[in-house]
């Protein structure tokens, strides 16, 4: 049995203000192609033929039930989270729900936010996977890096191969470090997907994070369910640290392995990153919704509700919604979160 796992926890500040605290990126149809992402995930993931397990804060419960049903999917579970406490603990809490019914369940854990072009190759990367999953093992895929991004894990294969033990895992480096792997040529970008045995995982956990492990264990067994949603308890979820699975599991376990993944992958985290997912025009703009412009360059307009114009403007991306405008040099666009930390500060 392999079981997709879906985080949709996050937010996706870097989109504001098309992605919203009520209105989370994953929920979005960032491609224009009539899924949102979280959707285009729950697709993907019909190769496994198992109900997919969704793990998710209260405020979204009903949008994300809602989304799954809209495609006429059927999660096994959403797991509601009493506050986010990042990824460790919300696939150690999914973990301890499927080994109650079978230890050795494979878990296929997937962001629910990122864009990948062909299927076909997810679902073979996918059954390379469960061949070490099922050994016990952690598994990983790879992209080949492009650039330093430091927003992302990095992971040095011991070999060459298709698939291969895991050497370092690098969660984040500085720009300086990620220079330095990209030239080495040996690392690859992690994509944030991982297979495991559900046992696997709490092993590792309890080696490395041993609170985490026992408190997960308490929230799950202490766990309220009505419907498919499933609400952990608040009490000893409010005692986990927020940690990352990367920091908490991938950076220490020797018992990792990656493998390569050479399909067209998107993070999509930023207005660059959308970019990159367009089609742009003669002038390299990217217009989306009722956008109109003149002697425009490297330009990216995103309307919602108005027609939204502009003249002799380069390298801008301009982002209108019902009641939120935003405007920003390209080069610069990452800084959205500043605007929304400030806002939250604002209250
Ligand atoms: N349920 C739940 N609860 N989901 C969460 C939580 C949480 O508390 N926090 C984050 N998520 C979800 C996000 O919605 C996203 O789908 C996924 O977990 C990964 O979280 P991000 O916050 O987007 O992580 P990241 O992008 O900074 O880094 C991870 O992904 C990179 C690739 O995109 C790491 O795994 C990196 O190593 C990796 O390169
Ligand atoms: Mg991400």
């Amino acid at each position: 049995h392999i079981v997709p796992v879906i985080l949709a926890g996050g937010v996706g500040s870097r989109l504001w203000p098309l992605s919203r605290s009520r209105y989370p990126k994953q929920c979005i149809d960032l491609q224009g192609a009539g899924d949102s992402l979280l959707q285009a995930t729950l697709k993907r993931c019909a190769i496994t033929n198992e109900a997919p397990v969704l793990l998710c804060n209260e405020e979204h419960r009903f949008l994300i039930a809602e989304q799954a049903r809209a495609i006429g999917v059927t999660p096994k579970s959403i797991l509601l989270e009493p506050e986010g406490k990042n990824t460790a603990p919300a696939i150690a809490a999914a973990a301890w729900m499927l080994a109650q019914e079978q230890p050795e369940a494979i878990m296929l854990v997937l962001p629910s936010d990122h864009v990948i072009s062909d299927a076909n190759l997810f679902g073979a990367k996918v059954a390379q996977g469960a061949e070490l999953a099922a050994a016990g093992d952690l598994v990983t895929f790879g992209i080949e890096p492009s650039e330093p991004e430091t927003g992302y894990g990095y992971i040095r294969a011991a070999t060459g191969e298709e698939v291969s033990a895991v050497a370092e895992f690098v969660e984040k480096p500085s720009l300086e470090k990620a220079t330095a792997y990209v030239a080495d040529g040996n690392y690859l970008w992690n994509s944030g997907m991982f297979m495991f045995r559900a046992d696997a995982y709490l092993r590792e956990l309890a080696a490395f994070e041993p609170e985490i492990h026992a408190l997960t264990q308490a929230a799950l067994s202490e766990a309220q369910t009505d419907l498919t949603f499933t609400r952990l308890a608040a009490e000893p979820f409010s005692r986990l640290q927020s940690i990352s699975i990367d920091y908490a599991v991938m950076e220490r376990t020797d018992r990792a392995q990656v493998v390569r993944f050479p399909a067209i992958w998107n993070d999509v985290g930023s207005w660059s990153a959308l970019w990159s997912i367009s089609q742009p025009d003669a002038d390299n703009n990217v217009l989306r919704g009722d956008a109109l412009t003149v002697d425009c360059h490297n330009t990216l307009i995103h309307s919602q509700s108005r027609l939204v114009t502009a003249v002799g403007v380069d390298d801008l991306v301009i982002v209108e919604t019902d009641d939120a405008v935003m405007v920003t040099r390209a080069d610069r666009a990452q800084e959205v979160k500043k605007i929304v930390d400030k806002l939250a500060r604002a209250g």
